[in-house]
């Protein structure tokens, strides 16, 4: 005999439902969690020219994020540690007038990212994972992660190969500064290891290195580009990846870990989740994905309009990178998002 009644009424004695019947219950089964440990804040610090009277800089696109003066970065930092947040990366917004060919103020001791990265490793020790961008973009006046030649014919390439110097004196010079954490984001071939060679050389064997692996162009940097006061015309296509691609992220990580990158990224995270689980089951070191300013644009816009909750949105969101496979997300959400999880 079946537990079916006579009647032919079929009951489930298979009931999924038992694990969603309490908010103890269903924590208690919850497949995936959400760990402000693993969060990772990116932060602008931007030169001011008073700086003694300047004031932090909203970024329209990004409402709640702004342009940091070094007082409000510290201030803004504390908090977030506060909050549990285990990294903050920081990003510089030179001068205009700072700007040039090759970027040179985001190498120099007295640029406004390395200046700002030895004073927070000086107020904050090891109580925060110091983590510095390094690429040149916000340090060109044309905008590109790389310096720029000719070819044969005349157009105009960004130069691989002489982009790596310029990333391993700026790497040596943020660990310098203090950062506990680099992180090449120009996705330039051979990044990883000319870092790895530099830094080791300077004697920072103990700065890790977070690789931006599978690094797509998107169209998803829109506000970010706002944010750093880009001066980019065109677009990084030859250098970023396509958005078509799947395995080509997958030798781009293998090709990172090889090099020596103690934890690689996939960036964006939700138009990538599929290219995120990937990485997720073939990477032997921790991954990270950022969830990049348009992700956070999008959800910020419809719940200005009342379009969406905005907290649940935030949650869901940064749960479905988590579940993708991410250990480590870089959101410019991190601190609400911590404070979210302790309520
Ligand atoms: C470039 C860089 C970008 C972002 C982080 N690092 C922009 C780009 O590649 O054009 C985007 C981050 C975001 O959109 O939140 N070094």
């Amino acid at each position: 005999m079946t537990s079916s009644p006579a009647s032919g009424t079929y009951i489930p004695s298979r009931r999924p439902r038992r694990l969603r019947t309490s908010p103890v219950m269903r924590n208690f089964t919850a497949e995936t969690d959400l760990n402000p440990n693993r969060f990772v804040l990116p932060m602008f610090i931007a030169d001011h020219e008073n700086s003694a009277s300047a004031e932090p800089t909203p970024i329209s696109s990004l409402p709640g994020v702004v342009q940091h003066t070094e007082d409000s970065l510290l201030t803004a930092i504390e908090e977030a540690i506060e909050a549990g947040v285990a990294a903050v990366d920081l990003f510089g917004v030179p001068l205009p007038e700072d700007k040039d060919a090759t970027g040179t103020a985001g190498i120099a001791e007295d640029g406004v990212l390395n200046k700002a990265l030895a004073r927070a490793r000086k107020e904050f020790g090891d109580d925060v994972l110091i983590i510095a961008d390094t690429c040149l973009d916000e340090f060109t006046d044309h905008g590109h992660c790389g310096v720029l030649s000719t070819d044969r014919w005349g157009h105009t390439i960004i130069d691989n190969d002489a982009t790596l110097d310029s990333y391993a004196a700026m790497a040596v010079a943020q660990a310098e500064a203090g950062a506990h954490i680099v992180s090449p984001s120009g996705m330039m071939d051979g990044q990883v290891r000319r870092i790895r060679e530099a830094l080791d050389a300077a004697g920072h064997q103990d700065v890790s290195i977070m690789a931006y692996s599978a690094k797509y162009a998107s169209a998803f940097y829109g506000p970010f580009r706002e944010a750093v006061g880009s001066s980019l015309e065109g677009d990084r296509r030859q250098y970023q990846q396509d958005a078509r691609n799947l395995r080509e992220s997958l030798l781009e990580t293998q090709l990172d870990i090889d090099e020596g990158a103690d934890i690689v990224m996939v960036k964006p995270a939700m138009p990538y989740l599929d290219v995120l689980r990937e990485v997720a089951e073939m990477s032997t070191v921790p991954v990270a994905a950022y969830q990049v300013s348009g992700e956070y644009a999008m959800i910020s816009a419809a719940a200005e309009r009342g379009w969406l909750d905005r907290e649940a949105c935030i949650l869901e969101s940064l749960t479905g990178i988590a579940r993708a496979g991410a250990d480590i997300i870089l959101t410019y959400w991190a601190t609400e998002a911590a404070k979210l999880l302790s309520r």
